[in-house]
């Protein structure tokens, strides 16, 4: 091991999503990489990014990747689905640093949970028309069907925090059941925001066996072993819980730490706002 690989896995892990959702990817993270540091930025300034077209996503994820390059990175996680969908190519041909995306992880657990190959794909609307997850899916697995499906009222339910109860219920109902009812026996929460609504959906459908995948988990596991395979995890250097994580956004900083509290399941202590150029 040379002095300059030593320093090079000391540095932090970027993560970024457009908003608040991406903390459910940082929390599979911190869980599964105790050694590591990460900064992540919410581009809450321009969230959502679901409803907008591929070329103003790919601005905004660059506009992101730049500021986290700048910071210092060993490594990049694009933890928003739909940027992951629009941007990733682009991004991964632009940066010297390794790039993971969301989508990959996601669509290979899948491959690897269903039985039946009948498998249901959720997401924003920008993820679904992206076929993203299609396109992996049918590249390894071309027997496997999918039933996309775009659940946009989600995204606003779970920031208002309205994940259980009659009204997330009959929402959920209503954009799954044409799903469930094609026999899938593997449900992919393809947003960053979904897994929030698991119990929900869970219960909804209690009497149908369907296997819920989750991006999150899956992209912590890849991150896992692609630091292990290229030596860049950090060793035996303790750091303390709070000084693990910095966070940053492009707008509401106290919004962020309230509602991130409840993504995050503990206490966002600071949060910096900064202001990043898009028309690059
Ligand atoms: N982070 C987005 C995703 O996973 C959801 C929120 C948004 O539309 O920006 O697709």
């Amino acid at each position: 091991m040379t002095n300059s690989n030593l320093q090079y896995r000391d540095l932090h892990i970027g993560v970024f999503d457009s908003g608040i959702g991406g903390l459910t990817v940082l929390a599979e993270l911190k869980k599964n990489l105790p050694n590591e540091k990460f900064y992540y930025l919410g581009d809450t300034a321009r969230v959502p990014y679901g409803t907008r077209s591929p070329e103003t996503v790919i601005r905004y994820a660059r506009s992101c990747t730049n500021f986290l390059i700048k910071k210092g990175i060993k490594l990049l996680i694009i933890a928003c689905n739909t940027a992951s969908s629009f941007a990733l190519d682009t991004i991964r041909k632009e940066i010297n640093v390794p790039v993971i995306g969301v989508v990959e992880p996601g669509a290979k657990a899948v491959i690897k949970k269903t039985k039946n190959k009948r498998v249901g794909i959720i997401g924003t609307e920008g993820t679904i028309s992206s076929q993203s997850y299609e396109k992996v899916i049918k590249n390894i697995a071309s027997d496997i069907r999918i039933f996309p499906k775009a659940c946009p009222l989600f995204v606003p339910l779970v920031e208002e925090g309205w994940t259980e109860g009659e009204i997330p219920s009959l929402v959920v109902s209503e954009y799954l059941t044409p799903i469930i009812e094609e026999g899938i026996d593997t449900l992919l929460l393809a947003c960053t925001h979904y897994p929030l609504l698991k119990r929900t959906i869970k219960n909804t459908f209690k009497e149908f066996s369907v296997e819920i995948v989750d991006s999150a988990e899956e992209t912590a596991v890849e991150v896992v072993n692609l630091l292990q395979s290229c030596n860049l995890m950090r060793k035996d250097i303790k750091i303390s819980n709070e000084n693990r994580i910095e966070y940053f956004v492009t707008d509401a900083p106290e919004k962020f730490k309230k509602i991130g509290n409840r993504f995050l399941k503990e206490n966002i202590e600071y949060v910096e706002w900064i202001d990043i150029p898009v028309n690059i």
